[in-house]
This record gives structure tokens, C-alpha cells and sequence, in this order.
């Protein structure tokens, strides 16, 4: 197929669009550039360096579908400027979803996130639970799977909105090429234990070590970037015309803080010290995707689900 990946030049989206050029698909990147690296883009890739507001100016009728990741993601400069997130998640997916009507563009698989259920009342999370985002980032996000349903039913557009839990350890393409995190503000867990590990840091707080959880530290869902780029694969080809599927992506396992710190330390032999921080406002005690709906009508599963595997090849990954 011929793609536009937009975002292409980070983290997650670089990776895809290494997957999808393995995969033989014919891959344009569009990214801005704000938090990507124009390096991370894959070798075999067309690059445009602008704006999703462009895309009118890139999409033509030989496309065969979107990838969407250009988006912002820090949960608390969501909270600080609200206006930024709005205008840019939902406002620059607005104008590519008009892009696409116009060029005739039939699929997008779309990055969705945990941050749209906000606090959980259940434990795994189910694509059918109450989305209540507690931040403007997830509330955009959620705003963005509306938009998707409606364009779907009204337009027949095919579409898949992914809900990421914590994406983290580095892809290696088939060419050895290395697609990690390295985020200007790095707000992450991994990269920041592994950053103190490094000598780059003294210490990593721990925000909150009172949650009602086995050692009082956050549990979250640690999902490889290579199992979550290969998910992407699947719901491309899945995407029917007039239809919206939503997916949790996670591999079901919840870690603590604690437990993540831990495997750092055995990972790269290193103390790592630690501060007891503050709670950071809005994180949830607990958050641990339920993927049996992905598992069941696309046969995507977490290959990758040892933590000290994923904590493995960030650690390679990272910029030395
Ligand atoms: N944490 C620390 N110290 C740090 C960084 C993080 O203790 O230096 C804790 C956080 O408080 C949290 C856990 O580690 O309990 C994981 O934090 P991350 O920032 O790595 O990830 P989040 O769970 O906050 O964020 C992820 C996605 C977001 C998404 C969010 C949904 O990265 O995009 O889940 O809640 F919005």
C-alpha cells in the first residue's frame, strides 16, 4: 500500500514506518519535526518536514491509507495548555481527515491511549468501559475516536483507533537499525531510571509511594514498541469501509514503580538511587489493559511480556 505516516520522525511512528517498509508498503513521513528527529526516519521513506495541517498538499488519490501519530503528549503540559493539545490533536486531525475525504483516502489507523478511560473502575480495562479522561491530552485523544466513529459512519471511512498502555524498549529493524525513545522532556518512567544509570541523572523520584497497591507504587502496563508496531500492521488490513474499531493495546501484566526500578538495577548493574516524590496529579493507582479484543478478531498478541526483556533493549537503545 501506499501510506502517509504522519509523525513518522518519533518514537512510536518511526518504528511503524520501519515495519510497514519491511513489510513492503510504500511509506511518505509527515512530521513537523517539534519532538521527532529527522534521523529517526527510516531509511527507504519519503520525508516531508510540515505540519498535519498540510497533508491537503501531500495526499492524492494513490494513497491507500494514513497512520496518524503527530500528535502532543505530555500529560502535564496538556493541563498547563490546554489550547496547544485541542488545537493540535483534535484541530490538526480535523484537517486531515478532510484532507483525506478529499483525496479520496480510504483507511487510518489512528493513536489512541490508556488516557482516555482516565481513573479505572475495573482492572484489566475494557474497550467497553467509561472513557473519562481526567487531563486535556486524553480528553483530545477521546475527542479524535468521536471524530473517527462519525467520519466512518457519515463518510465510509475505514478506521482503527489503538489505545496504548506504556510503550517502551527499542525496535531493531531488519537492517540492525536501533528505534528507541529519546525525548528532549522525558517525562517516562524507563528512560528516566535508565537516564540515573547512565550517570545522567543522581536519582529518580518515585511520585507517590502510598497508592493502595501491593508495594504503594503506580502499576502500569508495559507494552515493547515492536509488538505495538506490529499491531498497527494488523489493523491496517483490517480497516472495513464505514466502520470504527477501537483496540486496547497492552500485554495484560501490570508492574509497580518499584518493580520496574528493580529490573533496571538488575538490568544495568547499577544502584539507582531513589527519591520518594510527591503523587503526580492525575495518575491512577492502576492501569492494566485488557487485549483480548485485539487478541480475538486480529490475532495480535504481547510477545515481548518479560519486563526485563523490554527493559533490555531500551537500555541498548539509548543514545550513549
Ligand atoms: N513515574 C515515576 N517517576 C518518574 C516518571 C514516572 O515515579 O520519573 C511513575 C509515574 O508516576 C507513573 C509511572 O511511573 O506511576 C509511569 O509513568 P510514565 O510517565 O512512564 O507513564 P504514564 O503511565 O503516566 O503515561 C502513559 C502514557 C501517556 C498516557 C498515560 C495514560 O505514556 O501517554 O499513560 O495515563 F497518557
Amino acid at each position: 500500500m501506499r501510506l502517509l505516516v504522519t509523525g513518522g520522525a518519533g518514537y512510536i511512528g518511526s518504528a511503524v514506518a520501519a515495519q510497514l517498509i519491511e513489510a513492503g508498503h510504500e511509506v511518505t513521513v509527515l512530521d513537523d519535526l517539534s519532538t521527532g528527529h529527522a534521523d529517526a526516519v527510516p531509511p527507504g521513506a519519503s520525508f516531508v518536514e510540515g505540519s498535519i495541517t498540510q497533508a491537503a498538499d501531500i495526499l492524492d488519490r494513490g494513497f491507500d491509507g494514513v497512520l496518524h501519530f503527530a500528535a502532543r503528549s505530555l500529560v502535564g503540559e496538556s493541563v498547563e495548555k490546554p489550547g496547544l493539545y485541542w488545537e493540535n490533536n483534535l484541530g490538526g486531525t480535523l484537517a486531515l481527515l478532510e484532507a483525506m475525504r478529499g483525496a479520496g483516502v480510504p483507511r487510518i489507523v489512528f493513536s489512541s491511549t490508556a488516557a482516555t478511560y482516565g481513573e479505572p473502575e475495573n482492572t484489566p480495562i475494557l474497550e467497553t468501559d467509561p472513557t473519562r479522561p481526567t487531563n486535556p491530552y486524553g480528553a483530545s485523544k477521546l475527542a479524535v475516536d468521536t471524530a473517527l466513529t462519525a467520519f466512518a459512519g457519515l463518510h465510509g471511512l475505514g478506521a482503527v483507533s489503538l489505545r496504548y498502555f506504556n510503550v517502551a524498549g527499542a525496535y531493531t529493524a531488519a537492517d540492525g537499525r536501533v528505534y528507541g525513545e529519546r525525548h528532549t522532556v522525558e517525562t517516562h518512567l524507563i528512560p528516566n531510571v535508565l537516564a540515573v544509570a547512565l550517570g545522567r541523572r543522581e536519582s529518580v523520584s518515585v511520585f507517590g509511594t502510598d497508592y493502595p497497591t501491593p508495594d504503594g507504587t503506580c502499576v502500569r502496563d508495559y507494552i515493547h514498541v515492536a509488538d505495538l508496531a506490529r499491531a498497527h500492521l494488523l489493523a491496517l488490513e483490517s480497516c472495513a469501509p464505514g466502520a470504527h474499531k477501537i483496540y486496547n493495546l497492552g500485554s495484560g501484566t501490570g508492574f509497580s514503580v518499584q518493580e520496574v526500578i528493580s529490573v533496571c538495577r538488575e538490568v544495568t548493574g547499577h544502584p539507582i538511587p531513589t527519591v520518594v516524590a510527591e503523587r503526580r496529579a492525575g495518575d491512577p493507582a492502576v492501569l492494566v489493559a485488557s487485549s483480548e479484543r485485539i487478541q480475538r478478531e486480529l490475532g495480535w498478541k504481547a510477545e515481548h511480556v518479560d519486563l526485563r526483556g523490554i527493559v533490555t533493549d531500551a537500555w541498548a537503545a539509548l543514545p550513549r
